[in-house]
């Protein structure tokens, strides 16, 4: 398995790993296209031989970071995927600077607090109805 930055022609695979996980952003392969154009955003990707099997995404502003995406092809889950893009994810926030991260996620969505939990993240504070009729955690983490 390697773990490397997103590049634009990973799109497509990117939104169809995104596809098969509910709980992802849903932002689509032109979602990702644009996405993979910002300057501010990060994104890494974890790949098994030639296929793209799981990705983060972030973006910053001085120092402070929001991880807006992220998913592991239903396929590779539970074999520390998620685990390493983090690690990749946080060590090249903390080389910009980057000194305080935040996330949004659904309430229920339990699998994705365990690994933030993990990761060093705690609950700051809920927001109500984020996901329309259901609640968000806002969670953070100082690095
Ligand atoms: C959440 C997600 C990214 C985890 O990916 P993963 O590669 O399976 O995660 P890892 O194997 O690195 O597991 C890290 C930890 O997360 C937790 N975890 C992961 N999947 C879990 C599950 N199904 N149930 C409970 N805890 C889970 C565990 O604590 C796990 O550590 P452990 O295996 O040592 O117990 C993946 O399940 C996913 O794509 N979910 C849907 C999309 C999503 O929720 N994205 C985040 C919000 S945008």
């Amino acid at each position: 398995m390697e773990f490397l930055p997103a590049v634009f022609a990973q799109a497509e695979e990117l939104a169809r790993i995104e596809a098969r996980q509910p709980f992802a952003a849903g932002w689509g392969e032109d979602g990702f296209a644009g996405e993979l154009k910002q300057p501010c955003a990060v994104i890494w990707a974890a790949r098994d031989g030639q296929k793209t099997v799981g990705f983060i995404c972030a973006r910053y502003a001085a120092d402070e970071a929001e991880i807006l995406n992220a998913a592991v092809d239903p396929a590779f889950t539970r074999r520390g995927v998620a685990t390493a893009l983090m690690a990749q994810l946080l060590a090249a926030l903390a080389a910009r600077g980057v000194k305080r991260i935040t996330l949004e996620v659904h309430a229920q969505n339990f699998p994705a607090q365990a690994w933030y939990r993990r990761a060093g993240f705690a609950v700051l504070g809920r927001r109500k109805q984020f996901y329309g009729s259901a609640d968000a955690l806002l969670m953070g983490k100082m690095l």
